[in-house]
């Protein structure tokens, strides 16, 4: 696999972090009316297995399609709503799922979205936190993992488009950007 620098979490790395998230959310949403909000297109491998830990009946989940990045690396700050919800949220216990937490400009606009709309609750799940990159202050609830500033691949997470079905977080050797 010469196109990458380094992998970052091995699959077992991310059984073992989707594991202790979905035992913290089946434990914090007893008795609730949760719904899951995934994030298209990054967070749905994390969604899937996810979803997979959560041990409620009353779990649902939608979906919202929104981008930032423009086919490059960078976050310009400026977020698309591709599609949005199809349901009424008002009254449910939402949790936005999130592949990864950078900027921060896409859940800081999808949060405002979201409470203007009267949930019970709203929290954010976010699989990967780099911190370093925050460029408006938002924190997610439950993090998988925080990393460092580095641009990373797979498990839902793209370089212009590719690369999200690789079962692992890798780092992208900078010869292929
Ligand atoms: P933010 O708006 O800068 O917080 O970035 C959020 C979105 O940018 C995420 O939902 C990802 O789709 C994408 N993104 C941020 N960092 C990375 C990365 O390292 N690899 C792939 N996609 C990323
Ligand atoms: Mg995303």
């Amino acid at each position: 696999m010469d196109f990458l620098e380094e992998i970052f979490l091995t699959q077992q790395d991310i059984a073992e972090t989707i594991k202790k998230l979905g035992g913290e959310i089946t434990r914090d949403y007893q008795g609730k009316d949760l719904l899951l909000v995934s994030i298209l297109k990054g967070s749905i491998i994390f969604l899937a297995d996810l979803m997979k830990e959560i041990k409620l009946n009353n779990c649902e989940v939608e979906f919202m399609y929104v981008s930032s990045y423009v086919g490059t690396k960078n976050s310009g700050g400026k977020v698309n709503v591709l599609k949005d919800l199809n349901t009424d949220i008002k009254g449910y216990d939402v949790l936005i799922v999130e592949d990864i937490l950078e900027s921060g400009y896409t859940l800081n606009h999808v949060t405002n979205m979201l409470k203007s709309r009267n949930p019970k609750s709203l929290k954010i799940c976010t699989f990967l936190d780099k911190p370093q990159a925050r460029k408006v202050p938002i924190e997610a609830d439950y993090v998988g993992k925080v990393i460092p500033d580095k641009f990373v691949i797979g498990y839902g997470m793209d370089y212009n488009e590719k690369y999200r079905n690789l079962p692992f977080v890798g780092v992208l050797d900078g010869k292929y950007k």
